[in-house]
């Protein structure tokens, strides 16, 4: 195997305590693991902060409320909106859609049209087909180029004036392919359509800036960030958020309630009813610390040489069909000849190589592929080159067992 002196080791393994000496963990794009500061921001707020938000008249709660508060700014900060009042604190990146979906699309009705893209995550696609059955509107599918990028090309000529929403993953979970997200907001706004980027898979690996992007709505979840489970972002451009109905009700979310009558309170808290996940904001602000202080331009040089290794490495075993683009974001998906990836990865598993087996909730893009599944690698701030070595010595086996 080829060792590329552009893989800078990151060198942070030690930060974090759940991967232990000699397990090769290659499936952050699942989740990914936490680093002692993130673990520790969340232990304090329970051991020693810990109170409701936005209800307490008691000092602890007013202190919780102000730190509760300060990791929206942090989040707004972290990918450039231009208030913290853009900022909707959801569950993960699938409840962010489906807010939209709810909330947003009520203004959708027979004769409109949703564009979507043939490697959208599940969740990038069901909410859109239980909106369509409830509206009438209809959804197109963009086409993928040869390489598993979606086809901006064939985009541009499929959109017009129907379309009243593109909603496109930014980097696709399975390939690892970044869209251009520029050109499909522009693509998009030259209908009059608004554009939904699911930013699930590039937050952790790509520098996020919403305002130069030029999208309307951006989500992610916490989990794949290095943070906790159960907090994600939705984030929406102001005069969005202010169009939007409610799509949940209940306590935090109102100005005033009566019997007869309920007004609500504005963006953000309109969309976050009942007690959110307190915890979970605190430890995505200490998991935006921590990436931060890497630098996101240092984890895409360090994943993308990680990728470029793998794809040498693998491409070098005849028994191994790479998918997705070369020059993908921190992720490859491959198959082994004649092998079910879920073999492949029971075996790797034996090795101590973590992989994720199976459709990676894109089974349209399995049906682009002509598979039923791969296996895919995917990186994070911990991994290195013994971690690709790891994983192709594993594939060896693979190739050896099966023959
Ligand atoms: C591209 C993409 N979108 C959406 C999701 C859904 O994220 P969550 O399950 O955290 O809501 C995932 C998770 O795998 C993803 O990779």
């Amino acid at each position: 195997m080829t060792v590329l002196d552009q893989t800078r080791p990151l060198d942070l393994l030690a930060d974090f305590p759940a991967i232990p000496q000699g397990w090769a963990y290659l499936d952050t794009a699942a989740t990914a693991q936490k680093p002692r500061p993130v673990i520790d921001a969340i232990t304090r707020a329970y051991d020693t902060s810990y109170a409701t938000v936005h209800r307490g008249v008691y000092q602890r709660s007013a202190d919780m409320t102000l730190a509760y508060e300060a990791a929206r700014r942090r989040v707004a900060g972290f990918i450039g909106a231009a208030s913290a009042d853009q900022i909707v604190f959801v569950r993960g990146a699938t409840e962010g859609i489906n807010l939209v979906a709810q909330s947003w699309g009520q203004r959708l009705g027979p004769g409109d049209r949703i564009l979507l893209s043939a490697l959208e995550h599940h969740s990038n696609i069901v909410p859109w087909q239980l909106l369509r059955d409830r509206t009438g509107a209809e959804i197109d599918v963009i086409p993928l180029t040869a390489d598993g990028q979606v086809d901006l090309v064939a985009a541009e000529a499929m959109i017009g004036p129907q379309h009243k929403l593109v909603a496109l993953a930014h980097v696709s979970n399975v390939l690892g392919s970044i869209l251009d997200v520029r050109r499909a907001a522009d693509m998009a706004h030259a209908v009059g359509a608004k554009l939904l980027v699911d930013g699930c898979q590039a937050v952790p690996r790509l520098a996020v800036d919403v305002a130069t992007l030029g999208a309307d709505f951006y989500v992610f979840s916490g989990h794949k960030l290095y943070g906790p489970t159960g907090v994600g972002v939705l984030w929406a451009k102001a005069e969005i958020l202010d169009s939007m109905p409610p799509w949940q009700g209940g306590g935090s979310m109102i100005d005033r309630v009566t019997f007869e009558r309920t007004t609500y309170a504005p963006a953000p808290a309109r969309f976050e009813a009942g007690t959110p996940h307190i915890t979970g904001a605190l430890g995505l602000h200490a998991a935006i610390d921590y990436v931060e202080a890497i630098g996101l331009d240092a984890i895409h040089a360090h994943e993308a040489a990680l990728v470029r290794l793998t794809r040498e490495a693998l491409g070098n075993l005849n028994s191994v069909r790479l998918f997705g683009p070369e020059n993908s974001a921190g992720i490859v998906s491959f198959a082994v000849e004649g092998v079910h990836p879920h073999d492949v990865g029971t075996i790797l598993d034996e090795e101590q190589v973590a992989i994720r087996a199976g459709h990676h909730c894109a089974q349209p893009l399995m049906d682009v592929l002509g598979v039923p599944a791969t296996a895919r690698a995917s990186f994070g701030v911990y991994n290195g080159e013994q971690d690709v070595a790891r994983l192709v010595r594993g594939i060896e086996r693979v190739t050896r067992i099966f023959g």
